[in-house]
């Protein structure tokens, strides 16, 4: 046998056992061969995952100081700091496939890179820090519990964890919701304003529909995703209508309506041409967003190297001592 027969032998058995891996739903792990592809999708994903999660602590983060109650700021607080732990637990998973932290941050504030289009909207209220948690951390949830089981393993089991605190968060949303909708006229009609204006931003989170979504299917093939776009966000809605109900509030669609044989909630198409304009850049704050970003990133650079310079220093210190 020449050498070149061999190697593609080779090639192949390897294909072969990641083929193998997924089919079984086992996992793979960084030391496994895997296809360029697989590793790139990951990276993407993985990327723009941890970037809005970093991202997202902004229109949160704008209220921390004129929260309502010492409690309220705690919760807050709280869930913004889980926000930015998600990002560093993903960063980590993404450097697993060889690449690093600092490059993907460049690539964010350099616009290479997206995160999710959600953040590029305003919170105006602080019935909207309520409406985050439900609908926007709600969504986050039916989208991520499914990838506990991705094929990957570091972003899988990162997403186990990072699932367990999604749920905190969507829960103290739906409850200062119920405190709100309990309170004065004017809370009522905040809430209520807040669901407007984020009901259809969350639609869209699930990304555009099944046929105009061309990677969903090699995503299903490799084990990435486990569901298509359309099938999340039909889950999304039938969980959220009865939650709506109780909290009293109207969802903003002429079209909501229980399909019995079905049993499922029909409802009206996003404006996608909306979605489309946000993601390219287009929505009420994408500039603000990736300018403070910007401006964080290179106003913690002295931290940076202040650490780098002390780890160098230790390992030095290490070295003489032996
Ligand atoms: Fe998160
Ligand atoms: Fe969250």
């Amino acid at each position: 046998m020449s050498t070149e027969e061999a190697t593609i032998t080779d090639e192949e058995r390897l294909h072969q056992r990641f083929e193998s891996t997924v089919e079984h739903d086992q996992r793979v792990e960084p030391r496994d061969w895997m296809p360029e592809g697989y590793r790139k999708t990951l990276v993407r994903q993985i990327a723009q995952h941890a970037h809005s999660e970093i991202i997202g602590m902004q229109p949160e983060g704008n209220w921390l100081t004129r929260a309502p109650s010492l409690r309220r700021k705690a919760i807050l607080l709280a869930k913004v700091q889980d926000e930015a732990g998600h990002g560093l637990y993903l960063y980590s998973a993404a450097e697993t496939l060889g690449v690093e932290r600092s490059d993907l941050t460049e690539k964010l504030v350099a616009r290479r890179q997206k995160y999710s289009s959600i953040f590029n909207y305003p919170a105006l209220t602080f019935a909207d820090i309520g409406v985050i948690g439900w609908l926007v951390d709600g969504a986050a949830i039916v989208n991520q519990v499914p990838l506990c089981r991705c094929s990957y393993g570091p972003y899988a089991r990162a997403m186990i964890r990072i699932c367990k605190e999604e749920s905190f968060h969507q829960r103290q949303g739906y409850e200062l919701l119920l405190t709100m909708m309990h309170g004065s006229e004017q809370q009522r009609r905040d809430v209520q304003d807040a669901v407007d204006r984020w009901w259809w931003p969350s639609l869209m989170m699930f990304g555009p529909p099944d046929g105009d979504s061309p990677n969903t299917q090699q995503s299903m093939a490799w084990g990435i995703k486990r569901h298509t776009n359309d099938q999340l966000r039909q889950k999304f809605v039938d969980m959220t209508v009865p939650q709506a109900e109780v909290l009293g509030v109207t969802l903003p669609d002429s079209g909501l309506s229980y399909n019995a044989e079905r049993e499922h909630y029909e409802f009206s198409e996003p404006d996608w041409e909306e979605f489309h304009r946000v993601l390219a850049g287009e929505g009420p704050c994408n500039t603000q967003r990736v300018e403070r970003r910007r401006a964080a990133h290179e106003g913690g650079s002295w931290v940076r190297e202040a650490a780098a310079a002390h780890a160098a220093k230790q390992a030095e210190r290490g070295r003489a001592a032996v």
